[in-house]
């Protein structure tokens, strides 16, 4: 039985569980090189919460998001997204149930945006609504006014987001991924390459969805930031795996 569903989701139960989650890369291009990065990875975050992933480069902090998010696999363990559709283990479950939950259940702000060359950057963060049946010019007011939150430029807005500033892609990015409400919002260092007045906007976007119920479980490398939107802090360190010791005879320990 791969897919966990309930419908006894209640306020107090956590919109993610992650429970005893190993992850081992394995380079296939390397000779089946073996990387360990966590082991026992356990943590929750509830309605309204902001949990930052915290630890040096390196640590796995991205890869946590990208199991969440069900992009990458996991050796071991469970990951529970609980919503409005009840609760999937996104560690087992099939890549169907996996977009279901991506619709209703998770959003990701990635580090970068992935443009799609020639569509306008008023469509790239409009687009999030109207897949879900949003109104088109709903959908465009509600992007513009983020886009003007963000400081983008309004002569921008018709032009593909391509060659566009590093900063005005990311803030592009983030106007994308906060636009619908979704229970769980994952932030992969949303404001690494803005600037003061822009941090601070996202710093109260960031703020304003969790008032509205929103959980955010983020890595923000400025501590500036973590401070201002940090409720609880994940010590990545606690979860690196212990190296195995081989024993004169052998043996691992
Ligand atoms: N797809 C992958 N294949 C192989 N190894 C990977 C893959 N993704 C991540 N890793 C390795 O896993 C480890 C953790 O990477 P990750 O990107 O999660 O770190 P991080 O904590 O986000 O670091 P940073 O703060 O630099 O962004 C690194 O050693 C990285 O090389
Ligand atoms: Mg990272």
């Amino acid at each position: 039985m791969t897919v966990t569903t309930s419908t006894e989701h209640s306020a107090d139960s956590p919109l993610l569980d992650v429970v005893g989650v190993d992850k081992t890369f394995v380079m296939h291009l390397q000779d089946g090189v073996e990387l360990p990065v966590l082991s026992g990875l356990g943590f929750r975050v509830h309605r309204g919460e902001c949990v930052v992933l915290d630890g040096t480069s390196g640590a796995g902090k991205s890869s946590i998001l990208k199991m969440v998010y069900g992009n990458y696999g996991v050796d071991r363990g469970r990951i529970l997204l609980s919503g409005n559709d009840g609760t999937v283990d996104i560690a087992a479950t099939d890549p169907r149930r996996i977009l279901a939950a991506r619709r209703n259940q998770v959003g990701y702000v990635s580090q970068f945006l992935r443009c799609v060359p020639r569509v306008p950057a008023l469509q790239v963060v409009a687009e999030p609504l109207l897949e879900r049946g949003a109104d088109a010019d709903v959908a465009e007011e509600r992007a513009a006014d983020l886009l003007t939150r963000l400081s983008i430029p309004e002569r921008l807005w018709g032009l593909p987001p391509a060659t566009f500033s590093g900063g005005e892609q990311q803030r592009v990015n983030i106007a994308r991924g906060f636009l619908p409400d979704l229970p769980l919002l994952l932030l992969d260092e949303p404001t690494a390459s803005l600037d003061a007045h822009n941090r601070d906007v996202v710093i109260d976007l960031i703020r304003e969805k969790c008032s509205r119920g929103t959980g955010m479980l983020g890595i923000f490398h400025d501590s500036y930031v973590r401070t201002a939107v940090a409720d609880r802090l994940i010590d990545v360190a606690s979860f690196i795996p212990r190296p195995t010791t081989q024993e004169p005879n052998g043996a691992v320990a």
